[in-house]
């Protein structure tokens, strides 16, 4: 009995672990998250989506995101063996963006919890990312992998490239490996791009650090799309 008890207390706490992987993670602003990373101070902040997302009243149509948009204009990845020219970053890498250029400051949420209007969260210095706190992306792009641009453009003519698969409104890179194929954004392969979100998922995924969609021991992120 008592053994068993032990087995279903393990299987119970193997559960909770595998479905909360933003709880406490760099992604987990809100009070209360045990992140070594920014988080809020301000007690009224005990959601863990809001920073990113709400239920009503959204700054852009999908995504219900709940963040200012940032204006900023990127310099773009370019060599002389890509296949096209990068162009800006699509909306949803923006989306990353409107924390990770570290022009906006982390409190900039839209849509505050609470009724009539609510009140920003605080942080304590820093209040947004830049790179005197974390060498992260900023608005220079050019040593970045290169993102915005049409998977099939590249593909087409590159054939280290694996083939993208459209399945009715998705396009995914790698389909016949379900735990590690990859997400484009657009809805047809001519439309489809790769964005941030193609390689990284910010909620986290199990046993990945870095919150990428793919491991990237031995390389098994890049391989999933460059045949080499
Ligand atoms: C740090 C920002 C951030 C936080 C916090 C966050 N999300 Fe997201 N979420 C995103 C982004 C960015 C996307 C788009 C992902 C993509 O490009 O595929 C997304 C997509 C989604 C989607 C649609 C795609 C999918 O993965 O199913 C759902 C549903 C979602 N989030 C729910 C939540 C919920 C519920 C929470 C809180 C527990 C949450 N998110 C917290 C950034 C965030
Ligand atoms: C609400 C603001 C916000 C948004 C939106 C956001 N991030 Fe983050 N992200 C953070 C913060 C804060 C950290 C932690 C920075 C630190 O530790 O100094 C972080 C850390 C990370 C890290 C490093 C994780 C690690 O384990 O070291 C990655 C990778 C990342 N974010 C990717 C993304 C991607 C990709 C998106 C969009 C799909 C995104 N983020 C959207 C705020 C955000
Ligand atoms: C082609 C895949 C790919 C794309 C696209 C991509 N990343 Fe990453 N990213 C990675 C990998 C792999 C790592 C881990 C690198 C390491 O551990 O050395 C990483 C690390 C990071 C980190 C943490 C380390 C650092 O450099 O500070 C952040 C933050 C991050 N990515 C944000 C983003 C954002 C924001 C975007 C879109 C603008 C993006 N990434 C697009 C693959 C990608
Ligand atoms: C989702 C698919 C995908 C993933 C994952 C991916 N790449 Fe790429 N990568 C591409 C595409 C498409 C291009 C554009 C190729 C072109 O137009 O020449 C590219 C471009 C590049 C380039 C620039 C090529 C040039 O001609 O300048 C390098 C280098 C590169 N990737 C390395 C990597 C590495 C390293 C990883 C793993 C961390 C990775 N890629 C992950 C799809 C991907």
């Amino acid at each position: 009995m008592k053994y068993l008890l032990i087995v279903i207390t393990l299987i119970l706490i193997v559960a909770v672990i595998g479905s909360a992987q933003i709880r406490n993670s760099k992604h987990d602003l809100s009070f209360g998250s045990t992140t070594t990373g920014p988080k809020t101070t301000t007690s009224t902040y005990t959601e863990v989506c809001v920073f990113c997302h709400t239920p009503h009243s959204t700054q852009s149509t999908s995504l219900l995101w709940n963040r200012t948009a940032s204006t900023a204009s990127y310099a773009v990845y370019s060599s002389p063996t890509m296949e096209q020219t990068v162009p800006q970053p699509g909306a949803v890498s923006k989306n990353c963006l409107s924390c990770h250029d570290g022009t906006i400051t982390l409190a900039s949420v839209v849509n505050n919890p609470g009724s009539s209007g609510g009140i920003a969260p605080v942080f304590t210095a820093p209040g947004k990312i830049d790179t005197t706190v974390f060498t992260g992306i900023g608005t220079n792009l050019t040593n970045d992998h290169p993102i915005g641009f049409v998977y099939n453009t590249s593909r087409s003519t590159d054939a280290d490239l694996r083939t993208e698969t459209v399945a009715g409104i998705k396009v995914t890179v790698n389909a016949t490996s379900p735990t590690r194929s990859l997400t484009l954004y657009g809805t047809t392969a001519a439309s489809a791009t790769l964005e941030c979100g193609t390689c990284h998922d910010p909620h986290g995924v199990t046993g990945v650090p870095t919150f990428l969609r793919v491991s990237n021991s031995n390389s098994e992120l890049c391989f999933t799309c460059h045949v080499k």
